[in-house]
Protein backbone atom coordinates (compact mmCIF):
# COMPACT_ATOMS: atom_id res chain seq x y z
CA UNK A 1 0.00 0.00 0.00
CA UNK A 2 1.22 3.26 -1.73
CA UNK A 3 0.51 6.77 1.02
CA UNK A 4 1.43 10.10 0.03
CA UNK A 5 2.02 12.70 3.01
CA UNK A 6 1.85 16.00 2.45
CA UNK A 7 3.22 19.44 3.85
CA UNK A 8 1.07 22.38 4.43
CA UNK A 9 -0.89 20.61 8.05
CA UNK A 10 0.08 22.03 11.11
CA UNK A 11 -0.33 19.43 13.88
CA UNK A 12 -2.67 20.50 16.62
CA UNK A 13 -4.37 18.69 19.52
CA UNK A 14 -4.76 16.18 22.36
CA UNK A 15 -3.76 12.25 21.51
CA UNK A 16 -2.50 8.88 23.20
CA UNK A 17 0.11 7.74 21.00
CA UNK A 18 -0.27 3.41 20.58
CA UNK A 19 0.63 1.60 23.34
CA UNK A 20 4.07 0.38 24.37
CA UNK A 21 5.59 -2.40 21.96
CA UNK A 22 8.43 -3.62 24.20
CA UNK A 23 6.09 -4.14 27.37
CA UNK A 24 3.41 -5.30 26.06
CA UNK A 25 5.76 -8.32 24.70
CA UNK A 26 7.31 -9.10 28.31
CA UNK A 27 3.52 -8.78 29.62
CA UNK A 28 2.11 -11.21 27.09
CA UNK A 29 5.22 -13.41 28.00
CA UNK A 30 5.92 -13.40 31.71
CA UNK A 31 1.95 -13.58 32.16
CA UNK A 32 2.24 -16.98 30.09
CA UNK A 33 4.80 -17.84 32.75
CA UNK A 34 2.76 -16.92 35.94
CA UNK A 35 0.87 -19.16 37.59
CA UNK A 36 -1.95 -16.69 38.24
CA UNK A 37 -3.94 -15.47 36.14
CA UNK A 38 -2.59 -11.61 34.73
CA UNK A 39 -4.99 -8.99 33.14
CA UNK A 40 -3.11 -6.72 31.01
CA UNK A 41 -4.48 -3.10 29.91
CA UNK A 42 -3.66 -1.24 27.10
CA UNK A 43 -1.91 -4.26 25.10
CA UNK A 44 -0.50 -3.12 21.88
CA UNK A 45 -3.09 -4.30 19.02
CA UNK A 46 -0.47 -4.42 16.93
CA UNK A 47 0.73 -7.06 14.34
CA UNK A 48 4.29 -7.97 16.07
CA UNK A 49 2.41 -8.38 19.26
CA UNK A 50 -0.52 -10.28 18.27
CA UNK A 51 2.23 -12.47 17.11
CA UNK A 52 3.28 -12.82 21.11
CA UNK A 53 -0.25 -13.82 22.08
CA UNK A 54 -0.32 -16.82 19.26
CA UNK A 55 3.00 -17.62 20.59
CA UNK A 56 1.94 -17.76 24.05
CA UNK A 57 -1.55 -19.71 23.09
CA UNK A 58 1.20 -22.11 21.07
CA UNK A 59 2.59 -22.86 24.02
CA UNK A 60 -0.44 -23.69 26.80
CA UNK A 61 -1.76 -20.39 27.92
CA UNK A 62 -4.97 -19.10 27.83
CA UNK A 63 -5.52 -15.63 26.34
CA UNK A 64 -8.36 -14.05 26.44
CA UNK A 65 -9.94 -10.24 25.27
CA UNK A 66 -11.90 -8.76 28.32
CA UNK A 67 -13.58 -5.55 27.59
CA UNK A 68 -10.80 -3.39 26.84
CA UNK A 69 -8.03 -5.81 28.76
CA UNK A 70 -5.97 -9.02 27.34
CA UNK A 71 -6.18 -11.93 30.22
CA UNK A 72 -3.67 -14.73 30.62
CA UNK A 73 -3.80 -17.57 31.98
CA UNK A 74 -0.19 -18.89 31.78
CA UNK A 75 0.89 -22.27 32.15
CA UNK A 76 3.29 -22.19 34.64
CA UNK A 77 7.17 -21.63 34.98
CA UNK A 78 8.19 -25.36 33.92
CA UNK A 79 5.20 -26.89 31.74
CA UNK A 80 5.59 -24.61 28.14
CA UNK A 81 4.23 -27.43 25.52
CA UNK A 82 4.42 -26.78 21.44
CA UNK A 83 3.03 -29.19 19.08
CA UNK A 84 4.52 -27.77 15.74
CA UNK A 85 6.33 -24.53 15.16
CA UNK A 86 5.90 -20.97 16.92
CA UNK A 87 5.86 -18.46 14.18
CA UNK A 88 7.15 -14.73 15.33
CA UNK A 89 6.04 -13.07 12.54
CA UNK A 90 8.27 -9.88 12.07
CA UNK A 91 8.70 -9.57 16.20
CA UNK A 92 12.47 -9.55 16.98
CA UNK A 93 11.77 -9.06 20.64
CA UNK A 94 9.72 -12.20 20.91
CA UNK A 95 12.37 -14.43 18.85
CA UNK A 96 14.86 -13.15 21.14
CA UNK A 97 12.80 -13.12 24.31
CA UNK A 98 10.74 -16.18 24.75
CA UNK A 99 13.80 -18.57 24.22
CA UNK A 100 15.23 -17.51 27.22
CA UNK A 101 11.62 -19.51 28.59
CA UNK A 102 11.86 -22.46 26.36
CA UNK A 103 15.43 -22.90 27.48
CA UNK A 104 14.24 -24.38 30.84
CA UNK A 105 11.56 -26.67 29.42
CA UNK A 106 13.08 -29.81 30.22
CA UNK A 107 12.44 -32.77 27.86
CA UNK A 108 10.88 -30.58 25.52
CA UNK A 109 11.84 -28.73 22.09
CA UNK A 110 10.40 -25.63 20.48
CA UNK A 111 11.18 -24.64 16.29
CA UNK A 112 10.86 -20.78 15.67
CA UNK A 113 10.71 -19.55 12.79
CA UNK A 114 9.37 -15.76 11.15
CA UNK A 115 9.27 -13.84 8.16
CA UNK A 116 11.41 -12.73 5.61
CA UNK A 117 13.31 -10.16 7.77
CA UNK A 118 13.31 -12.15 10.64
CA UNK A 119 15.56 -14.83 8.83
CA UNK A 120 18.21 -12.50 8.45
CA UNK A 121 18.33 -11.47 12.15
CA UNK A 122 20.84 -13.29 13.83
CA UNK A 123 20.10 -15.28 16.82
CA UNK A 124 23.51 -16.45 17.87
CA UNK A 125 23.75 -13.72 20.05
CA UNK A 126 21.38 -15.63 22.44
CA UNK A 127 22.56 -19.14 21.99
CA UNK A 128 25.73 -18.33 22.76
CA UNK A 129 24.67 -17.68 26.50
CA UNK A 130 22.42 -20.55 26.05
CA UNK A 131 24.67 -23.00 25.80
CA UNK A 132 26.78 -21.55 28.38
CA UNK A 133 23.81 -21.98 31.00
CA UNK A 134 23.52 -25.64 29.34
CA UNK A 135 20.71 -25.48 26.96
CA UNK A 136 21.06 -26.26 23.04
CA UNK A 137 20.17 -24.09 20.34
CA UNK A 138 20.43 -25.38 16.29
CA UNK A 139 20.39 -22.31 14.44
CA UNK A 140 20.41 -22.49 10.63
CA UNK A 141 23.89 -21.78 9.47
CA UNK A 142 24.25 -21.82 13.15
CA UNK A 143 22.96 -18.16 13.32
CA UNK A 144 19.76 -17.60 11.33
CA UNK A 145 16.39 -19.01 12.38
CA UNK A 146 14.89 -21.39 11.95
CA UNK A 147 15.98 -22.32 15.05
CA UNK A 148 15.12 -25.19 17.77
CA UNK A 149 15.55 -24.81 21.37
CA UNK A 150 16.08 -28.33 23.51
CA UNK A 151 15.15 -27.33 27.21
CA UNK A 152 17.13 -28.56 29.86
CA UNK A 153 18.33 -27.98 33.26
CA UNK A 154 20.24 -24.85 33.59
CA UNK A 155 23.05 -23.32 35.65
CA UNK A 156 23.89 -20.08 36.65
CA UNK A 157 26.23 -17.42 34.55
CA UNK A 158 28.19 -14.37 35.02
CA UNK A 159 27.40 -13.06 31.58
CA UNK A 160 29.16 -9.95 29.85
CA UNK A 161 27.07 -9.10 27.17
CA UNK A 162 29.40 -8.68 23.64
CA UNK A 163 26.65 -6.05 22.39
CA UNK A 164 24.58 -3.75 24.20
CA UNK A 165 21.00 -5.30 23.54
CA UNK A 166 18.20 -5.40 26.10
CA UNK A 167 16.79 -8.69 23.96
CA UNK A 168 19.59 -10.52 25.22
CA UNK A 169 20.02 -9.10 28.63
CA UNK A 170 16.26 -10.21 28.90
CA UNK A 171 16.73 -13.44 27.42
CA UNK A 172 19.74 -14.35 29.92
CA UNK A 173 17.56 -13.20 32.85
CA UNK A 174 14.07 -14.96 32.02
CA UNK A 175 16.60 -17.86 31.42
CA UNK A 176 18.36 -17.02 34.74
CA UNK A 177 14.90 -17.35 36.79
CA UNK A 178 15.41 -21.34 36.57
CA UNK A 179 19.14 -21.26 37.88
CA UNK A 180 20.60 -20.85 41.34
CA UNK A 181 21.62 -17.27 40.50
CA UNK A 182 22.69 -15.19 36.89
CA UNK A 183 24.12 -11.86 36.28
CA UNK A 184 24.18 -9.53 33.58
CA UNK A 185 27.09 -6.95 33.00
CA UNK A 186 26.10 -4.32 30.40
CA UNK A 187 28.96 -1.57 29.54
CA UNK A 188 26.26 1.05 28.33
CA UNK A 189 23.07 0.59 30.17
CA UNK A 190 19.97 -0.77 27.98
CA UNK A 191 16.15 -0.56 28.45
CA UNK A 192 15.41 -2.63 31.75
CA UNK A 193 11.69 -3.40 31.29
CA UNK A 194 12.22 -6.64 32.03
CA UNK A 195 13.96 -6.35 35.59
CA UNK A 196 11.05 -4.02 36.54
CA UNK A 197 8.20 -6.58 35.45
CA UNK A 198 10.25 -9.90 36.87
CA UNK A 199 10.56 -7.27 39.83
CA UNK A 200 6.61 -6.93 40.56
CA UNK A 201 6.13 -10.73 39.77
CA UNK A 202 8.09 -11.42 42.66
CA UNK A 203 11.65 -12.42 41.36
CA UNK A 204 14.62 -11.24 43.22
CA UNK A 205 16.12 -8.65 40.82
CA UNK A 206 18.84 -6.30 41.43
CA UNK A 207 19.95 -3.73 38.95
CA UNK A 208 23.42 -1.73 40.02
CA UNK A 209 25.52 1.10 38.01
CA UNK A 210 29.15 0.01 37.97
CA UNK A 211 31.93 2.76 38.57
CA UNK A 212 32.47 2.90 34.82
CA UNK A 213 29.36 3.86 33.73
CA UNK A 214 27.48 0.22 33.20
CA UNK A 215 24.78 -1.89 34.55
CA UNK A 216 24.58 -4.52 36.52
CA UNK A 217 20.93 -6.77 36.75
CA UNK A 218 20.82 -10.13 38.39
CA UNK A 219 18.14 -12.84 39.33
CA UNK A 220 17.50 -15.61 41.75
CA UNK A 221 15.84 -18.90 41.65
CA UNK A 222 12.15 -18.26 41.30
CA UNK A 223 9.69 -21.19 41.14
CA UNK A 224 6.66 -19.19 40.94
CA UNK A 225 6.11 -15.51 39.07
CA UNK A 226 2.87 -13.74 40.28
CA UNK A 227 1.74 -10.58 38.36
CA UNK A 228 -1.32 -9.39 38.84
CA UNK A 229 -2.07 -6.68 36.57
CA UNK A 230 0.12 -4.73 34.38
CA UNK A 231 -0.57 -1.02 32.65
CA UNK A 232 1.29 -0.32 29.67
CA UNK A 233 2.18 2.86 28.92
CA UNK A 234 1.65 4.89 25.57
CA UNK A 235 5.08 3.79 23.54
CA UNK A 236 7.82 6.49 23.40
CA UNK A 237 9.48 5.29 20.41
CA UNK A 238 5.94 5.45 18.26
CA UNK A 239 5.30 8.89 20.10
CA UNK A 240 9.12 9.88 18.96
CA UNK A 241 7.02 10.16 15.51
CA UNK A 242 4.56 12.55 16.60
CA UNK A 243 7.02 14.34 18.76
CA UNK A 244 9.62 14.83 15.39
CA UNK A 245 6.34 15.86 13.62
CA UNK A 246 5.29 18.60 15.62
CA UNK A 247 8.22 19.74 16.06
CA UNK A 248 9.15 20.01 12.90
CA UNK A 249 6.08 21.12 11.07
CA UNK A 250 5.64 25.05 11.32
CA UNK A 251 2.63 25.99 13.66
CA UNK A 252 2.25 22.52 15.61
CA UNK A 253 1.48 22.18 19.18
CA UNK A 254 1.00 18.63 20.29
CA UNK A 255 0.26 17.07 23.84
CA UNK A 256 0.85 13.35 24.14
CA UNK A 257 -0.81 11.27 26.93
CA UNK A 258 0.30 8.90 29.17
CA UNK A 259 3.64 7.96 27.52
CA UNK A 260 6.47 6.19 29.26
CA UNK A 261 9.48 7.67 30.27
CA UNK A 262 11.37 5.07 31.77
CA UNK A 263 15.07 7.14 31.78
CA UNK A 264 16.33 4.02 30.06
CA UNK A 265 13.82 4.69 26.66
CA UNK A 266 13.89 8.27 26.79
CA UNK A 267 17.64 8.87 25.36
CA UNK A 268 15.88 10.39 22.63
CA UNK A 269 13.91 13.05 24.58
CA UNK A 270 17.57 14.38 26.24
CA UNK A 271 18.63 14.04 22.33
CA UNK A 272 16.34 16.40 21.56
CA UNK A 273 16.58 18.88 24.26
CA UNK A 274 20.04 19.68 23.13
CA UNK A 275 18.89 19.99 19.55
CA UNK A 276 16.90 22.87 20.97
CA UNK A 277 13.05 21.30 20.69
CA UNK A 278 10.75 22.56 22.75
CA UNK A 279 9.18 18.87 24.32
CA UNK A 280 8.30 19.96 28.16
CA UNK A 281 7.08 16.64 30.55
CA UNK A 282 8.29 15.15 33.61
CA UNK A 283 10.88 12.24 32.47
CA UNK A 284 12.14 9.66 34.93
CA UNK A 285 15.68 10.98 36.49
CA UNK A 286 18.22 8.61 34.73
CA UNK A 287 19.54 5.91 37.75
CA UNK A 288 16.10 5.10 38.71
CA UNK A 289 14.67 1.33 39.16
CA UNK A 290 12.23 -0.21 40.54
CA UNK A 291 8.62 -2.56 39.55
CA UNK A 292 6.78 0.75 38.04
CA UNK A 293 7.07 2.01 34.55
CA UNK A 294 6.70 6.00 34.99
CA UNK A 295 4.26 7.84 32.42
CA UNK A 296 3.84 11.36 31.72
CA UNK A 297 1.80 13.67 29.41
CA UNK A 298 4.46 15.59 26.96
CA UNK A 299 3.90 18.72 25.36
CA UNK A 300 5.53 19.18 22.17
CA UNK A 301 5.41 22.84 20.06
CA UNK A 302 7.24 23.78 17.06
CA UNK A 303 10.64 25.25 16.92
CA UNK A 304 14.13 25.60 15.29
CA UNK A 305 16.55 23.28 15.83
CA UNK A 306 20.48 22.51 15.73
CA UNK A 307 22.57 19.70 15.11
CA UNK A 308 24.03 17.57 17.71
CA UNK A 309 26.47 14.46 17.53
CA UNK A 310 25.18 10.97 19.54
CA UNK A 311 28.06 8.62 20.65
CA UNK A 312 27.99 5.19 21.58
CA UNK A 313 27.00 5.21 25.29
CA UNK A 314 23.67 7.25 24.20
CA UNK A 315 22.66 4.55 21.45
CA UNK A 316 21.00 1.79 23.48
CA UNK A 317 18.90 4.14 24.99
CA UNK A 318 17.46 5.63 22.19
CA UNK A 319 18.48 3.01 19.40
CA UNK A 320 14.97 2.75 17.76
CA UNK A 321 14.60 6.57 17.63
CA UNK A 322 17.82 6.90 15.76
CA UNK A 323 16.31 7.21 12.27
CA UNK A 324 14.41 9.85 13.15
CA UNK A 325 17.55 12.07 14.29
CA UNK A 326 18.72 11.58 10.61
CA UNK A 327 15.70 13.31 9.75
CA UNK A 328 15.58 16.37 12.22
CA UNK A 329 19.36 16.33 11.22
CA UNK A 330 18.31 17.76 7.50
CA UNK A 331 16.40 20.45 9.30
CA UNK A 332 19.06 21.27 11.98
CA UNK A 333 21.58 24.00 11.98
CA UNK A 334 25.12 22.35 11.33
CA UNK A 335 26.04 18.93 10.88
CA UNK A 336 24.55 16.12 12.62
CA UNK A 337 26.65 13.30 13.48
CA UNK A 338 25.84 9.39 14.88
CA UNK A 339 28.23 7.09 15.81
CA UNK A 340 28.81 3.65 17.34
CA UNK A 341 24.82 2.78 16.14
CA UNK A 342 26.64 -0.21 14.10
CA UNK A 343 23.45 -2.04 15.56
CA UNK A 344 21.22 -0.29 13.39
CA UNK A 345 22.52 -2.73 10.62
CA UNK A 346 20.54 -5.65 12.44
CA UNK A 347 17.26 -4.74 12.68
CA UNK A 348 13.88 -5.04 10.47
CA UNK A 349 16.38 -3.74 7.54
CA UNK A 350 19.88 -2.53 7.53
CA UNK A 351 18.67 0.70 9.15
CA UNK A 352 22.09 2.81 8.33
CA UNK A 353 21.87 1.89 4.58
CA UNK A 354 17.87 2.53 4.41
CA UNK A 355 18.17 5.69 6.72
CA UNK A 356 20.65 6.77 4.10
CA UNK A 357 19.20 5.81 1.39
CA UNK A 358 15.93 7.18 1.88
CA UNK A 359 16.42 10.68 3.29
CA UNK A 360 19.17 11.21 0.53
CA UNK A 361 16.17 10.35 -2.42
CA UNK A 362 14.05 13.32 -0.12
CA UNK A 363 17.01 15.44 -1.33
CA UNK A 364 19.05 15.25 2.46
CA UNK A 365 22.57 15.96 2.25
CA UNK A 366 23.05 12.74 4.33
CA UNK A 367 26.23 10.28 4.10
CA UNK A 368 26.48 6.28 5.82
CA UNK A 369 29.59 5.94 8.16
CA UNK A 370 29.73 2.06 8.85
CA UNK A 371 28.44 2.45 12.15
CA UNK A 372 26.24 5.48 11.79
CA UNK A 373 25.72 8.50 9.58
CA UNK A 374 26.88 12.23 9.05
CA UNK A 375 23.75 14.57 8.39
CA UNK A 376 24.55 18.38 6.77
CA UNK A 377 21.21 20.28 7.86
CA UNK A 378 20.01 22.08 4.68
CA UNK A 379 16.74 23.71 6.77
CA UNK A 380 14.61 22.09 4.17
CA UNK A 381 13.83 18.50 2.13
CA UNK A 382 12.25 18.76 -1.41
CA UNK A 383 10.66 15.70 -0.98
CA UNK A 384 9.69 12.53 -3.30
CA UNK A 385 9.72 8.55 -3.00
CA UNK A 386 10.60 6.22 0.19
CA UNK A 387 10.59 2.39 0.11
CA UNK A 388 9.90 1.16 3.86
CA UNK A 389 11.57 -2.05 3.09
CA UNK A 390 8.83 -3.62 4.97
CA UNK A 391 10.57 -1.79 7.78
CA UNK A 392 7.66 -0.30 10.26
CA UNK A 393 10.04 1.98 11.41
CA UNK A 394 11.16 3.43 7.87
CA UNK A 395 7.10 3.50 6.68
CA UNK A 396 6.73 5.93 9.66
CA UNK A 397 10.11 7.78 9.05
CA UNK A 398 8.74 8.54 5.47
CA UNK A 399 5.37 9.69 6.76
CA UNK A 400 6.76 12.24 9.56
CA UNK A 401 9.54 13.48 6.71
CA UNK A 402 6.55 13.80 3.92
CA UNK A 403 4.83 16.81 6.70
CA UNK A 404 7.96 18.05 7.00
CA UNK A 405 8.65 18.43 3.40
CA UNK A 406 8.42 21.17 0.44
CA UNK A 407 6.81 18.55 -1.42
CA UNK A 408 5.22 15.97 -0.22
CA UNK A 409 6.28 11.66 0.29
CA UNK A 410 4.98 8.94 -1.54
CA UNK A 411 5.54 5.72 1.34
CA UNK A 412 5.61 2.53 -0.53
CA UNK A 413 4.94 -0.10 1.54
CA UNK A 414 3.08 1.91 4.23
CA UNK A 415 1.70 -0.98 5.57
CA UNK A 416 4.68 -1.85 7.41
CA UNK A 417 3.72 0.42 9.95
CA UNK A 418 1.33 -2.21 11.04
CA UNK A 419 4.00 -3.90 13.07
CA UNK A 420 3.94 -1.57 16.00
CA UNK A 421 1.53 1.68 14.55
CA UNK A 422 -1.36 0.88 13.10
CA UNK A 423 -3.51 3.32 13.44
CA UNK A 424 -0.78 5.85 12.16
CA UNK A 425 -2.26 7.58 9.49
CA UNK A 426 -5.81 8.01 11.22
CA UNK A 427 -3.75 10.26 13.86
CA UNK A 428 -1.97 11.99 11.46
CA UNK A 429 -5.25 13.58 10.43
CA UNK A 430 -7.45 14.15 13.40
CA UNK A 431 -4.32 15.71 14.07
CA UNK A 432 -4.12 18.14 11.14
CA UNK A 433 -5.32 21.26 10.88
C1 LIG B 1 13.98 -4.10 22.26
C2 LIG B 1 15.32 -3.84 22.32
C3 LIG B 1 16.04 -3.21 21.21
C4 LIG B 1 15.10 -2.50 20.24
C5 LIG B 1 13.91 -3.34 19.88
C6 LIG B 1 13.12 -3.71 21.12
C7 LIG B 1 13.34 -4.76 23.43
O1 LIG B 1 16.73 -4.21 20.48
O2 LIG B 1 15.80 -2.11 19.07
O3 LIG B 1 13.05 -2.63 19.01
O4 LIG B 1 12.09 -4.74 23.54
O5 LIG B 1 14.07 -5.30 24.27
P1 LIG B 1 18.18 -4.73 20.99
O6 LIG B 1 18.00 -5.25 22.34
O7 LIG B 1 18.62 -5.79 20.04
O8 LIG B 1 19.05 -3.53 20.94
Amino acid sequence: MNVRFDPGVRLRGRIAPPADKSISHRAAIIGAMASEPVRIGNYLDAADTRSTLHAVRDLGAIVQHQDSEVVIRGCGMRNARATGPIDVGNAGTLMRLLPGWLAFQQGASFTLDGDDSIRRRPVDRIAQPLALMGARVQARDGRYPPFTVHGERLAGVDYELPVASAQVKSCVLIAGLATDGTTVRESIPSRDHTERMLLSAGARVTREPTESGGYVSSVGNSDELELERVDVPADSSSAAFLITAGVLVAGSRLVLDGVGVNWTRSGFLRILHRMGAVVVGEVEEPGAFGPHEPVCDLDVSYAPIVATTVEADEVPLAIDELPLVALLGCFAEGETVVRGAGELRLKESDRIATVVDGLRGLGADIEALADGFVVRGTGRLAGGQIDAHGDHRLALLGAVAGLASEHGVQVLGMEAADVSYPGFVDDIEALAS
